[in-house]
């Protein structure tokens, strides 16, 4: 394979629509991703050309706004494959739109005789709402474990499955390990019995193509920042039918019907989920994001994360004393990768390829009950996206290497 077959955008294009990426090797993609220009003008467009609010004015600067942010959430229906737009929350987020779901739907369903399902790879995100939930309820709470390759383990299934859980929270993609979930597989055995499953999308929905109808999943939550979108912006997806039963839980303007002294109704959904004022400018980018993405193609992004994780993961492997967590095989997992060095404490190896002009990540990413799994304290994690490449990878290495020379004579 050349070079040029793992680049996924052409160097004359990251340099127009990535200025910034210049001489850094952006490896933290996983923790928020960089913005392109197109998106950062689609945001600044709203105040450039007269900011106003939306669902509420009749002039033409606030009919344009409420357009772009109604026709975004037609393309992020579209993205994830919703059968319909009104199934599509705009929230603050993936943490937000999960809070607002234990908020809303697990108050009213969850109760002292049923079960919830967390798994031990949650990013906290995905797990301290529902714990909370459960304690608060006097629920039963079963933690789904995770194999020593860093799957989830199947061999659990029959125990999860006899013992009915109301509600099973569960990754598509893990943050720390990468391992992509079964998801197809899992969805109908846990709804066959019974359950009704929270996917947390965050890491990949921005990586994969998603299709929901087909997965046949309850509620998914992403986030913008992660899909080349700007910060504080996500979204809660949910089946229509299960948001219309859920009693609403932020309350103010735009999202009634009417409210009198004695008597409140509220809007049809999603905008009775949706009180206050939005992040408009932030709902203006994801939609650029996803015109993005769109015009790469969510297949050729999985390709790409492929053929760099196969790559990364072979070059990686040469390193003495490396050890890369969760699947082995890159078709199991995204194009995120967890690793250990030598011993070489996570902050310390971080800071050392920072200096060679490498970002990673490094700690418990948000991860702690995985953490206690994995016996660590943290670990160095590197994430790739749509602008990195081989050559990446190579700087990667090679600031390895070094941090590995600059340690070479402690005894860790
Ligand atoms: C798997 C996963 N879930 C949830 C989150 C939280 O996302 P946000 O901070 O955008 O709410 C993250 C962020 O890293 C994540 O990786």
């Amino acid at each position: 394979m050349t070079l040029s077959e793992t680049r996924l955008i052409d160097k004359p294009t990251i340099k127009k629509d990535f200025p910034f990426l210049d001489g850094t090797i952006f490896l933290d993609s996983a923790a928020t991703s960089q913005m392109p220009v197109p998106v950062c003008e689609s945001m600044s467009e709203h105040y450039r050309l007269g900011a106003s609010n939306v669902h509420r004015g009749v002039y033409d600067w606030s009919v344009r706004a409420t357009d772009k942010f109604e026709c975004t959430r037609r393309k992020v229906a579209a993205f994830i494959g919703a059968q319909d737009e009104r199934e599509c929350i705009f929230t603050g987020g993936t943490t937000d739109a999960l809070n607002l779901l234990a908020q809303t739907w697990g108050e009213t369903n969850i109760t002292a005789h049923d079960t919830v399902v967390v798994t031990s790879m949650e990013h906290h995100s995905n797990l301290l709402p529902w714990t909370q939930l459960a304690e608060r309820k006097g629920a039963n709470l079963i933690w789904w474990e995770v194999t020593d390759e860093g799957e989830l383990d199947l061999d659990q299934l029959p125990e999860i499955l006899a013992a009915q859980p109301k509600l099973v929270a569960l990754t598509w993609v893990s943050n720390v390990l990468g391992t992509i979930n079964p998801v197809e597989k899992l969805i109908p055995q846990l709804k066959e019995h019974g359950a009704t499953v929270v996917l947390d999308g965050a890491q990949a929905v921005p990586h994969m193509p998603c299709d929901v109808t087909k997965l046949g999943a309850d509620f998914l939550a992403f986030s913008a920042h992660k899909m080349l979108g700007p910060t504080g912006i996500g979204v809660l997806w949910g089946r229509a039918e299960l948001l219309e039963e859920m009693p609403p839980c932020r309350f103010g303007g735009s999202m009634i019907l009417s409210v009198r002294r004695d008597r409140v109704r509220w809007a049809e959904i999603p905008h009775k989920f949706e009180g206050g004022t939005p992040n408009i400018s932030g709902v203006h980018g994801l939609g650029a994001a996803i015109d993005y993405l769109n015009s790469i193609g969510m297949d050729k992004v999985r390709k790409h994360e492929v053929e760099l994780v196969t790559y990364a993961m072979e070059q990686l492997g040469q390193l003495d004393g490396l050890k890369v967590f969760g699947p082995q095989d890159p078709a199991r997992r995204s194009g995120v990768i967890s690793f250990e060095f030598r011993g070489i404490h996570p902050h310390d190896l971080a800071t050392i390829i920072g200096r060679e002009g490498v970002c990673a990540r490094a700690g418990h990413h948000c991860c702690q009950p995985l953490m206690k799994n994995l016996g660590r304290q943290g670990t160095t994690r590197a994430s790739f996206y749509i602008y990195n490449t081989r050559e990446d990878v190579d700087v990667l290495v090679g600031a390895l290497k070094k941090a590995g020379e600059v340690f070479k004579d402690v005894i860790l």
